[in-house]
């Protein structure tokens, strides 16, 4: 038998986040009326040791539980953030970056118009583990697929650029599961470097969410650690905020995008239930100069 890869240490701590994602998008996939199709998601946490996976108690968890409370939201969020950026690119965005993108294989899963040229950004190890899991599957690497390996704390436009990205050409930028994480200085670090980094044409997505009463409470159940997983994001609202940096953003709420869906709000930001809050989908456009 293979060996496993190692599991890096950003994915024992809180990203390990991204392997309780992966968690949701595999039972989805499982689904009849399923929203996506990710045939891979399953392999990462076959990859992994229950032992050392938060998620292996959760996945087992009641109504109450993390991973029930966020199940649909993620479901909603990832068929989204698809057609989104499938339609970014067939508009002609011909460089797509996901940010933070853990295990994420939208690079590997979604049919990409010809040309698309994908730049996957996360720790080094979380991409080395990613790369791994599915090499050691047979996945086919895409030929239009760049892992950059860098800390979004530091100078990582630089490193997207000298990955290849050029910033004089329209991008299409992915920021899921990434916004709420982060303190209200670093989420406006992290837009001001995405704005200097666009050309006009440039489209982003993105998913932010408000804590709530009910996820803290779900959250520490799982591990200490994650209790401090929502750091904030922005202090404005996402309208005022994408809008003050030079962006048209459209702002939906999840529950409103769900029901497109027919799918139920879902259950962490159903207002109907005690302890919630809000959860939205924004998408934004980078306008030409005047
Ligand atoms: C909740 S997961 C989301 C993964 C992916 N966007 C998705 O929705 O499937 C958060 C990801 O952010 C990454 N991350 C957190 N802080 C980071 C940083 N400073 N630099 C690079 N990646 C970071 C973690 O490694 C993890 O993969």
């Amino acid at each position: 038998m293979a060996s496993q890869p190692d599991l890096p240490e950003q994915l024992t701590g809180v990203g390990a986040t991204a392997l309780g994602v992966a968690l949701l998008r595999a039972q989805e996939s499982r689904r009849a009326d399923r929203l996506f199709d990710d045939p891979y998601a399953q392999h990462f946490l076959d990859a992994v040791d229950p032992a050392a996976s938060p998620w292996a108690a959760a996945s087992a968890s009641t109504e109450q539980g993390f991973l029930h409370l966020v199940a649909e939201q993620v479901a909603v969020r990832t068929r989204f953030l698809d057609q989104t950026l499938l339609e970014a690119a067939q508009a002609g965005c011909g460089q797509v970056v996901v940010l933070a993108c853990g295990v994420d294989t939208r690079s590997y899963r979604l049919d990409w118009p010809a040309g698309t040229q994908i730049f996957d950004v996360d720790f080094a190890d979380v991409l080395a583990f990613r790369n791994a899991v599915l090499a050691q599957r047979g996945a086919a690497v895409p030929g239009n697929r760049i892992s950059v390996a860098t800390d979004l704390r530091e100078d990582w436009p630089h490193a997207v650029t000298e990955a290849g990205l050029d910033p004089r050409q329209p991008t299409a930028w992915l920021a899921e599961g990434l916004l709420y994480a982060l303190p209200p200085a670093a989420a406006d670090l992290l837009l001001d470097r995405i704005t200097a980094t666009s050309a006009p044409g440039s489209i982003l997505a993105l998913d932010h969410a408000e804590d709530s009463e009910l996820l803290r409470a779900a959250r520490g159940e799982l591990s200490a650690e994650l209790v401090d997983l929502w750091q904030g994001g922005p202090t404005d609202d996402l309208t005022t905020w994408l809008t003050r940096y030079g962006w048209r953003p459209t702002v939906r709420d999840i529950a409103e995008v769900a029901a497109r869906y027919q799918r139920p709000t879902p259950a962490a930001f159903d207002p109907e239930r005690d302890g919630t809050g809000r959860g939205w989908l924004a998408t934004a456009h980078l306008p030409q100069q005047l």
